[in-house]
């Protein structure tokens, strides 16, 4: 029995969905941080440079692996490079890498809806920062209430996988992003009244090329990678439910302009609040949690501005696994023929259990250090984000610019594309640029680690 195989609706529907993969926890805190810390717009420069000659390479390979192969990731190697083929293992490799992202980045984005309720019940207004960082260290020390949060997520991601592209995929991409660039916005325009705007926008676009270093530039590179979400098999499972027609260069352009503008806008609506309240700019995760609150609790309309904003961390974090979740499950339907709503349940039970040892991370395990003096969440998050992804997506370039017959490849550009330059700077950058910029971050992972 063959079964047609699903389908985006609409293009536009397909965007919403991979630039709600892109866009993340990555987009709202991290970038923000890491620019500031690496010389603002020294680092922003470098940053679109990477994702410009990396970044747009890399995703329009997977997308034009996975229209060709049409399948999960794993199938879609064996499809295309054959089933005894070690390039399989790069399948696998993504795979396994969506699965434990979606294990610990679950329980963060548990905070992110303890927080949505926190500041609904006003917990939040008018509290000293002091209580504010108490609030934070409570919710980190109580296991079950973190466990709840992660449960209640995990079942929130399953729950619109198990609906299926059309359905659950498409539908609530199209529900969330809208949404979440309206609250964005919002807040962008409240930053940019406040008093620390200036200070914000020299701190993130000035360029201070002293302050970059050797280690910024490859930062931005593999920031780039990770915001993009490149290298664990997404875009090539994205792209297996795309129509032949679709012009990927065009489709790359866009999710990865709506992910960069993201990074932007959440960077100006942020550090204006940050620096007209005098806080750390380099707090890190913390700044999110611990900082943000803070200012809220004081400025006007500060109980709405601080749901909105932990409604918008909590959609960008929903969306984005979402794509993670959807990675194994395609898995599962593909190749071992299971229904959407048993892989979907047995892989949300799966991603809990692997998840509770990162949940006991901040309270209960939080002196176990199994590998070096990292924590089991520290590590998972340094497996992946260090070494999964860029391997992975260093196998995507060497695979799609190396291995694959150009006459194959040639299709990316003579299929609906536009401008006659594309395939030959693509086919240039996925050969050469791309992997030496990726080897060369990983190199440096594995110096630093
Ligand atoms: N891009 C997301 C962020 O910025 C994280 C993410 C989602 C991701 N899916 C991924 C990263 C797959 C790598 C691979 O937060």
């Amino acid at each position: 029995m063959t079964t047609q195989r699903s389908q985006w609706a609409s293009r536009i529907g397909f965007v919403l969905a991979a630039s709600g993969s892109s866009i993340g926890l990555g987009n709202i805190w991290k970038f923000p941080y890491v620019a500031g810390k690496n010389g603002g717009g020294a680092f922003v420069l470098v940053y679109l440079l990477a994702i410009l000659l990396v970044g747009i390479p890399i995703m329009m390979a997977e997308f034009y692996l996975g229209r060709e192969g049409g399948k999960d990731a794993i199938g879609t190697f064996a499809r295309l490079a054959g089933k005894r083929s070690p390039w399989c293992l790069v399948g696998w490799a993504g795979v396994a890498a969506a699965f434990i992202l979606l294990s610990f980045y679950a329980v963060v984005a548990g905070w992110c809806f303890d927080y949505v309720l926190k500041s609904a019940c006003g917990a939040l207004t008018l509290v000293s920062a002091g209580e504010i960082a108490s609030l934070f260290g409570e919710l980190l020390s109580s296991p079950g209430q973190m466990i709840f949060w992660q449960t209640a997520f995990l079942l929130a991601t399953g729950l619109i996988v198990s609906r299926g592209i059309q359905n659950g995929i498409e539908r609530w991409s199209k529900i969330f992003m809208p949404i979440l660039f309206l609250l964005l916005f919002y807040l962008f325009l409240h930053g940019l009244f406040s008093s620390g705007a200036a200070q914000a926008a020299h701190f993130l676009f000035f360029p201070d090329f002293t302050s970059l270093t050797s280690m910024g530039l490859l930062e931005a590179v593999g920031h780039a990678f990770f915001t993009l979400s490149l290298g664990a098999g997404v875009m090539i499972t994205y792209g297996s439910y795309l129509d032949r027609q679709a012009d990927l260069f065009s489709m790359a352009v866009k999710v990865t302009s709506l992910d960069t503008l993201v990074a932007l806008l959440a960077g100006m609506a942020i550090f204006p609040v940050v620096f007209s309240a005098g806080l750390d700019p380099a707090a890190g995760p913390g700044l999110v949690f611990q900082t943000i609150p803070i200012v809220f609790s004081t400025a006007p309309m500060g109980g709405l501005l601080a749901i909105l904003f932990f409604l918008l961390l909590a959609f960008a974090a929903l969306s984005s696994s979402i794509s993670m979740l959807e990675v194994t499950v395609a898995w599962l339907v593909d190749e071992k023929r299971w229904s959407r709503v048993k892989a979907t349940s047995l892989l949300c039970c799966g991603a809990f259990i692997l998840g509770l040892p990162s949940v006991f991370s901040f309270n209960l395990l939080q002196h176990w250090t199994p590998v070096g003096s990292l924590t089991f969440f520290d590590f998972c998050d340094r497996l992946v984000t260090s070494y999964m992804l860029p391997l992975g997506g260093l196998a995507v370039a060497l695979y799609s610019g190396w291995f694959l017959k150009r006459s194959a490849t040639q299709q990316l550009a003579n299929l609906h594309c536009s401008a006659s330059w594309v395939y030959p700077a693509w086919h240039f950058l996925i050969r050469y640029i791309a992997p030496m910029a990726v080897a060369s971050v990983f190199i440096q992972q594995l110096m630093t680690s």
